[in-house]
């Protein structure tokens, strides 16, 4: 089953939060998600003992470099998509995770353009490549986009990327606050209340179209697209 791992040297540029973002959208599709929470913070298992049980997701905490591959092995056929958490850091876990995994999504804050925490993911990826001849996928994904950056201005930041040969997803994560207060009031984008949260709606779309873009790089294996299918029928029957 696919693993998707968010990774970011630098702490802060929206890892957690597009991991939590891309889990609950796909489970709320009908995805079996098992999120392994490498990070020694735990946002993403405090959200989850916030938010109690979440249909099609849990949550492994504690992992360890020796835990990782385990927990992968054990879960995967009650799976979809693994979706792996790191801290802000350039560790033996960082690495591990990312040699375990299909494809590594890194977050850089659009707005900042501070991409060194990214571009040392990057090196990364290449010296698995050289010393391993083991070739992981990888894009990024700009997260914190302020909403009033301009189409022009998000092509000029793709140019530069794609003309190192990286690839940049064609959706950015937008600063919102649905996407902040989802770790205070717990559960997902569709349990939030709309009266109380702004842009609500626009956070759901950006998130439905985030989900879309990563399900197109990666797809589900065929059993998990079945298994889709049928939770779609029921819910298409219930209607
Ligand atoms: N799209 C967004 N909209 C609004 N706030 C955001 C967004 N993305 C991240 N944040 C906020 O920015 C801060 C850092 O985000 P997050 O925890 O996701 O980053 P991280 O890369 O996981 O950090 P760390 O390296 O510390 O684990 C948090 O306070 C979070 O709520
Ligand atoms: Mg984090």
């Amino acid at each position: 089953m696919p693993v998707i791992t968010f990774a970011n040297a630098k702490g802060g540029a929206g890892k957690t939060t597009a991991a939590l973002i891309l889990a609950t959208e796909l489970a709320a599709q009908g995805y079996r998600i098992t999120i392994l929470d490498a990070d020694p913070q735990r946002w993403i298992t405090s959200w989850h003992e916030l938010s109690g049980v979440q249909r099609n997701i849990s949550v492994i905490s504690e992992v360890s470099m020796g835990s990782l591959q385990s927990h992968i092995r054990e879960n995967r056929d009650q799976t979809d998509y693994f979706i792996i958490d790191l801290a802000g850091a350039r560790d033996a876990l960082v690495a591990t995770a990312i040699g375990l995994s299909d494809h590594v999504m890194i977050p850089i804050q659009g707005c900042a353009m501070d991409a060194r925490g990214g571009a040392q993911i990057l090196e990364l990826l290449q010296q698995l490549d050289k010393r391993a001849g083991v070739r992981v996928a990888h894009s990024v994904v700009l997260t914190r986009m302020s909403t009033v950056v301009t189409t022009r201005a998000m092509a000029a930041i793709k140019q530069l990327l794609s003309e190192r040969g990286v690839a940049v997803l064609d959706t950015p994560i937008a600063e919102r606050v649905a996407f902040r207060d989802i770790f205070d009031c717990g559960g997902t984008l569709r349990t939030m209340d709309p009266q109380r949260i702004s842009n609500l709606d626009k956070a759901r779309e950006n998130a439905r179209l985030f989900a879309e873009e990563v399900l197109g790089r990666v797809p589900a294996r065929r059993g998990a697209l079945a298994a889709c299918r049928s939770a779609l029928e029921t819910r298409v029957r219930a209607a």
